[in-house]
C-alpha cells in the first residue's frame, strides 16, 4: 500500500519546494498510455519524457499495481480533465478564442504538444518553485517551448494574478479560455474565490473549466475510499486538501464572480459512454466534478450590487446562469 501512496503524493513538500501532486498527475498520464487498453483518453505523449529521471520509478508503482483503486482512479481523474478541457478548447478556438490560460499549469503539456498551441497564446500560471522546475525538466527534455507560451508565476495564496497575467501580455479585453485542473482542492476557499473574482473581470465571452473535490455524501464509495486512502498522506506530505466543494457551492461562488452558462459535467461524462466500454481497470468514479461556465455580459458584482428593483437579490443572480446538471 505504501508504494502505491508513493506514487500519487511522492515525498514531503512545503510551500516552497515544487509541487509534487504535478509530477504524480503527468506520471498519472503517461502511465494511462502504457497500462491502460484502447480507446485511450487522453495522449499526452509527452509526460514521461517530461517526468525525467523520475518517469521510469513514477511509472513502475502504475506497472506494478495499476489496477489498484487508487492508481487507476489517479489516471482517471488526470486524463478525463484534461482530454474534457482540449476537447472544449478546440471548440473555443474555432469560435474565435485566441488566448489559453492554464492556471496551476504543473506539468500539462497542451503548449508543446497540441496541433492546435499555434492558433492560442498560451500563458502557463503556476506556483514559481513549480514551474522552474519545469523549465528545468523542459531543457533536460529538450522540450522546446514556442514564442506563443508564456510562463506566469504566481501563488495564488499571495500574489496578484491580474497584475501578473497583464505583466505577461495576456489582453482582459479579448475572451479567454482559462483552465483550472486539479488545484482548487489544494486551496482555501478564500483563494479559490480571489481567483475567480479576478477571472470574472476578464472580457465577457471568456470561459473557465475548473474541477473540485466532491464533499463526503457527493462521492460513492470508491470515491470515499480514495479520499480514505489518500488525503492523511497528501497532508502529512505538504500538499492537504482544504476544499470540498458540491456542485452547488461551485455555482455559488461561479455566480458571485461574474459566470454564467455553468454546466457540471461528472467524470462519467467527460468522456462519450462507449469510452467506458473497456477491457482495463479504468472506471469512472464520484471523486471531483468538473465545472465549466462562462462569463456573463453583466458581472455579478453589478447583478448583486444592482439589481433591478422587480427582481429580488437571489432572483437576479439566479437568472444571470443557466445551470445544466447532467443526470
Ligand atoms: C495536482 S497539480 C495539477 C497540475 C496540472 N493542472 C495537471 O492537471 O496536471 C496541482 C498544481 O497546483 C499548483 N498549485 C497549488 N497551490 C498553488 C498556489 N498556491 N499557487 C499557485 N499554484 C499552486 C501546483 O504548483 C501544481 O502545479
Amino acid at each position: 500500500m505504501i508504494n502505491i501512496l508513493i506514487g500519487i503524493v511522492h515525498w514531503v513538500n512545503t510551500n516552497e519546494e515544487p509541487s509534487q501532486t504535478a509530477l504524480t498527475a503527468a506520471a498519472a498520464r503517461a502511465a494511462h498510455l502504457i497500462v491502460d487498453d484502447e480507446p485511450r483518453i487522453f495522449a499526452d505523449v509527452l509526460a514521461s519524457a517530461m517526468l525525467g529521471d523520475q518517469a521510469e520509478e513514477f511509472l513502475s508503482y502504475h506497472r506494478a499495481h495499476g489496477t489498484h483503486l487508487v492508481l487507476r482512479s489517479a489516471r482517471a481523474q488526470a486524463t478525463c480533465r484534461s482530454r474534457y478541457t482540449e476537447d472544449r478548447l478546440a471548440d473555443s478556438v474555432r469560435g474565435g478564442v485566441t488566448q489559453y490560460v492554464i492556471l496551476g499549469a504543473g506539468l500539462d503539456s497542451f503548449g508543446y504538444r497540441s496541433g492546435l498551441a499555434d492558433q492560442v497564446r498560451v500563458f502557463e500560471v503556476d506556483h514559481p518553485a513549480t514551474q522552474q522546475r519545469k523549465r528545468r525538466l523542459l531543457s533536460a527534455a529538450r522540450i522546446p517551448a514556442p514564442d506563443s507560451l508564456t510562463f506566469v508565476p504566481v501563488d495564488f495564496e499571495n500574489d496578484s494574478l491580474e497584475e501578473r497575467l497583464i505583466k505577461g501580455g495576456f489582453d482582459p479585453a479579448r475572451p479567454a479560455l482559462v483552465s483550472w485542473l486539479g488545484v482548487t482542492m489544494y486551496l482555501s476557499r478564500a483563494a479559490i474565490g480571489q481567483t475567480l473574482a479576478v477571472i470574472g473581470h476578464f472580457a465577457p465571452g471568456t470561459e473557465i473549466i475548473t474541477d473540485h473535490m466532491l464533499p463526503g455524501g457527493l462521492r460513492d464509495e470508491a470515491g470515499d475510499s480514495y479520499v480514505e486512502q489518500v488525503a492523511p498522506v497528501a497532508a502529512q506530505r505538504g500538499e492537504p486538501w482544504l476544499t470540498f466543494l458540491s456542485p452547488g457551492d461551485m455555482s455559488d461562488l461561479l455566480v458571485e464572480h461574474g459566470f454564467g452558462s455553468i454546466e457540471h459535467v461528472r467524470q462519467r461524462d467527460t468522456v462519450d459512454a462507449a469510452t467506458w466500454n473497456r477491457s482495463d481497470s479504468l472506471r469512472p468514479i464520484e471523486l471531483s466534478c468538473l465545472a465549466h461556465a462562462t462569463i456573463a455580459r453583466l458581472h455579478a458584482r453589478s447583478c448583486i450590487s444592482a439589481p433591478p428593483s422587480n427582481l429580488t437579490r437571489a432572483r437576479y443572480s439566479f437568472e444571470c446562469t443557466t445551470v445544466h446538471l447532467k443526470p
